[in-house]
């Protein structure tokens, strides 16, 4: 079957999530444009949008319509050409609408597993739940006679054991994204020793044409992304823990977001970052991985606890962000979680107080969104940790701390065998979660 046969009919599963909705508008820009070329314009492109929610695949339509926009504003050239033959559409607004009504036909909602028992390729992005994962895999499997080819977003389970557990013999790769997929570049690409050739070359060529940035990873619980994620996440919450025994907890807080955001230059403060991901997945994927931990222990009794009084983060189905940590006003951090008041308390209230603790910024501090695109962001970054990390004030210990644990973590997944290399560790920060600078640096020795 050739790459544009086994791209004919689709299934995104999971569709209306935050992964899934991604993953649903890249593949359904790729159909729509393979479906204008000449050769293809008898043949028919079904992608099956399926979630459970039917309010979710509502918002899904709406997000994939304003997203189209965008991608046909940047190519209206070559989509000039695609509809060369339509005398009818003369104007770019008439092209760029046009566009997207051709990818939205593509797109077929609905909440019946069923939807997808005709696809040749079934994207996989549900629940971090092993057992509903193969559960649904098996099911699909069962009632398609087209032997289809899955990729799971899987964030954290074992690829071999969903292959072993769906008995698929290795027509399942992991394929996982970062959030939102829309944004970062990165995809890692975990294959098992059944992974058959065929499917991993369709996958390396499909990334490329999602100008995706393709990493390997060894089929390690977490693999290389939230192999890094989750111990930095358990990192800032231990440091938030030492600094709560002389502080309120969410000064703690406070303090160890901006370090982790403004201090490391990073593009959010790692419980912004947790908030984003939902403290449920992030405690979710820590519970999966954590049985494949020998040395170690990936669980914080703090996530238990915010879970406990339903503090959970992730996102309302309009995109919007949820409180979880930090409480949120258009976007932006107001005011941090007490578990002891339960509620939330302003960060204007004691940001000034905080702030004096820290301590200042070197004069050579730059923000993440102007040094990530520059070219010698290296000398300027060098020039900037070579004077955060002779400060003698507290902001700057913790960063220096932070990163120095940063690099012990990027290092460990390549003695661990997580990852081939460095640079991979490097890329995988750097591309999918948009850091300016890789974690293993000689920025912390
Ligand atoms: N879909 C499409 N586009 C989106 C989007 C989405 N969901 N969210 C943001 N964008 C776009 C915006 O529209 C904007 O586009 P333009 O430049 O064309 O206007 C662009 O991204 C930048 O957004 P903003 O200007 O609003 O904000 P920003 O510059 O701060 O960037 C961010 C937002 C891209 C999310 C950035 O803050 C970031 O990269 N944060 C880190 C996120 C991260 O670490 N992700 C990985 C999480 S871990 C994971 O995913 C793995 C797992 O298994 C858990």
């Amino acid at each position: 079957m050739s790459y544009e046969e086994r791209l004919q009919n689709v299934t995104v599963l999971g569709a209306a999530g935050k992964m899934g909705s991604g993953i649903l508008l890249l593949t359904a820009v790729e159909m729509a444009d393979l479906m204008l070329k000449p050769e293809n314009k008898s043949k028919t492109f079904v992608l099956n949008a399926v979630d459970v929610s039917k309010e979710g695949l509502a918002g899904l339509m709406k997000y994939l319509r304003t997203q189209v926009l965008k991608v046909a504003e940047k190519k209206t050239v070559p989509l000039r050409k695609a509809y060369a033959d339509r005398k009818d559409i003369i104007e770019n607004s008439e092209i760029i609408n046009q566009y997207i009504e051709d990818v939205v036909r593509i797109v077929h909602p609905s909440t019946r597993m069923e939807a997808a028992y005709d696809s040749t390729l079934v994207f996989e992005a549900i629940n971090e739940n092993k057992d509903l994962k193969i559960k649904i895999l098996s099911q699909i499997d069962k009632n398609n006679p087209h032997k289809p080819w899955f990729f799971t977003n899987t964030s954290s389970v074992p690829i071999n054991i969903i292959d072993d557990g769906v008995g698929l013999d290795g027509r399942v790769l992991g394929f996982h994204f970062y959030n939102p997929p829309a944004v970062q570049k990165l995809v890692e690409l975990i294959v098992t020793n059944q992974t058959s050739k065929d499917i991993t070359e369709f996958a390396k060529v499909y990334a490329k044409n999602l100008k995706k940035v393709v990493v390997p990873s060894n089929d390690v619980a977490g693999f290389i992304g939230n192999g890094h994620f989750m111990r930095d996440a358990l990192h800032a919450i231990h440091e938030v823990e030492k600094l709560s025994d002389e502080m309120p907890f969410e000064q703690a807080v406070y303090m160890i977001n901006r370090v982790s955001q403004e201090y490391l230059v990073r593009p959010m403060g790692i419980f912004q970052l947790i908030d984003y991901v939902g403290i449920d997945v992030v405690r979710f994927i820590m519970q999966v991985m954590n049985p494949y931990m020998q040395d170690e222990e990936l669980h914080s009794p703090l996530l238990d606890k915010m879970i406990s009084l339903n503090i959970k983060g992730g996102q309302h189905s309009d995109g919007s962000q949820k409180d979880g940590f930090l409480k949120y006003e258009k976007g932006k951090p107001v005011g941090i979680y007490s578990p002891e008041k339960k509620e939330y308390i302003a960060i204007e209230d004691f940001k000034a107080q905080c702030d004096e603790k820290l301590g200042a910024l070197p004069d050579s501090v730059v923000a993440w969104k102007s040094v990530v695109r520059m070219k010698n962001k290296d000398e300027v970054l060098k020039n900037y940790f070579n004077e955060l990390n002779v400060l003698n004030a507290l902001g700057a210990d913790l960063a220096t701390k932070y990163g120095k644990r940063s690099k012990e973590i990027g290092k460990k997944l390549v003695s661990d065998n997580v990852a081939l290399n460095e640079e991979d560790v490097n890329t995988v920060l750097m591309t999918g979660f948009f850091h300016a600078y890789g974690p293993i640096n000689n920025y912390f020795n």
